[in-house]
């Protein structure tokens, strides 16, 4: 491989083919081979392919990820059938299970407990803290007023500022106050929204404190104007429940042993980080796949998602579970932070797919089904963790991608996963019985299959 000019200066001025030219000649051994995979992965439509080389800088390529679906969502009386981009083989499998069994008895309840989002103007002050307190309530007509520009079309649609609050933080750092202005953006996640807003405000209130008496002599410095992506007021909840009898799914098990095994397996989530940590990265298999195929910011969600899981101080579960009276219930509360307009709703056209065949839900409808997928999604991991195992059926749909590493034809597959359907197909025994079938010596390093 060469690597002898891996510095460049002016790289993002260079033309999109210029760049892969320039990506394959420096960095691989075989430049045209590069050229051909990244061309082969080109959007026939030039239109669409410019739309997607425009969502960011110094773009190459597209990277493609499949999109599939769970059917058979029952969530407060409507099916959905959820749209997931995700790479990992059981995800899709395990929230379509947990969906049907769901879907048999009542389905989910999401509940949206609150919408509001924060952001802060996050500055230090060194003059006298109560004239700041009394200079930020008397311009709060100025502030409102400063944002109007940007706001109005969001008042029109119910959202805009819902209140400006003097923060003293000084116990936590030097000097250090905040503006916390809390948000309602309705069906936008509103990032740039909020950081407009707060950016318009941090002029007025840098302005006013030079100029108001009380705060004149101390110096105020704005350190940054930002969203927070903590979002404990953004949140949705979604529950499931039945009666233990109804546990049963014909597999044979002790209804009462698996929800009391279940509950436990929770448990230890609630109060041990290093399984929660495991525990809600299932979760979250189940809750970023669907954000990501409606086109939102699963970096934003993540954030959220493992802040909440913190809250008290310890990292926890963000799903529980109660069995009472004769009642198996399991529920999840997660701040979710989406938006149905904006940003890549109307750009990216497999998410406007996605958002289609969910119905074009508004944002809190999102936040309902999303916080259902990352149920159903804890709920398959527990029910084979903690009955068959995991390995089985996260096995079971790995065999594929072996069967493809090892190039196997249509038929070759069909046969292997009829021989497989009773075991678990471990690497080295998928490839002994491959070898088998198709005649050929086993690798050495390969063992012996079963
Ligand atoms: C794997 O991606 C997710 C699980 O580890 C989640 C869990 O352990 O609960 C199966």
């Amino acid at each position: 491989m060469k690597r002898s000019n891996l510095q460049i200066r002016g790289f993002s001025k260079l033309s999109k083919s210029a760049k892969i030219t320039w990506l394959t000649e420096q960095h691989l051994s075989n430049p045209e081979q590069g050229q051909a995979l990244i061309a082969s992965y080109d959007h026939a439509d030039e239109a669409v392919q410019k739309r997607h080389d425009e969502f960011i800088e110094n773009t190459v390529a597209n990277y493609y990820l499949p999109l599939g679906v769970a059917p058979n969502f029952l969530i407060n009386g409507q099916v959905y059938t959820v749209p997931m981009a995700i790479e990992e083989s059981s995800v899709v499998a395990a929230a379509a299970k947990s969906a049907q069994f769901w879907m048999d008895r009542g389905g989910f309840v999401s509940t949206v407990l609150s919408t509001t989002k924060i952001g802060h103007i996050h500055f230090t002050f060194t003059g006298d803290a109560s004239a700041l307190t009394t200079l930020v309530a008397r311009i709060q007509p100025e502030l409102l007023a400063a944002t109007e520009g940007i706001t109005a079309n969001m008042r029109t649609r119910g959202g805009g500022i819902l209140s400006i609050e003097l923060k003293d933080r000084r116990t936590a750092m030097d000097d250090y106050f905040q503006l916390e202005v809390r948000f309602e953006t309705r069906d936008s996640m509103g990032a740039n929204f909020i950081n407009s807003c707060l950016e318009e405000m941090a002029k007025v209130l840098r302005l006013e404190a030079a100029t108001d008496a009380g705060t004149a002599s101390g110096d105020l410095e704005v350190v940054m104007c930002i969203l927070s992506n903590y979002t404990p007021e953004c949140i949705v909840r979604s529950e499931v429940r039945c009666a233990l009898e109804d546990l049963d799914d014909g597999s044979g098990v002790d209804v009462h042993e698996f929800a009391r095994k279940f509950q436990r397996a929770v448990r230890i989530a609630e109060v041990e980080p290093y399984r929660a940590a495991t525990h809600n990265k299932g979760i979250m298999n189940g809750i970023d796949a669907v954000v990501l195929a409606t086109g939102n910011d699963f970096r934003a969600v993540e954030a959220a998602c493992h802040t909440y899981a913190s809250r008290d101080g310890q990292y926890r579960s963000l799903t529980h579970c109660s069995v009472d009276n004769g009642e198996f219930r399991f529920w999840i509360e997660v701040p979710l932070s989406l938006g149905t307009v904006g940003g890549l709703t109307k750009l990216h056209p497999l998410v406007q797919l996605a958002l289609e065949a969910l119905g074009n839900p508004g944002a809190e409808e999102l936040m309902g089904i999303i916080a259902a997928s990352g149920l159903a999604q804890n709920f398959a991991a527990l029910r084979a963790l903690t009955t068959t195992g995991i390995q089985k059926g996260h096995m079971k749909m790995h065999l594929l991608n072996i069967l493809n590493q090892l190039e196997a034809t249509d038929a070759e597959k069909a046969e292997l996963t009829a021989f497989f359907a009773d075991k678990v197909p471990h690497h080295a025994e998928v490839v002994a019985a491959f070898c088998r079938l198709r005649g050929i010596p086993v690798p050495a390093a390969e063992g012996v299959a079963r």
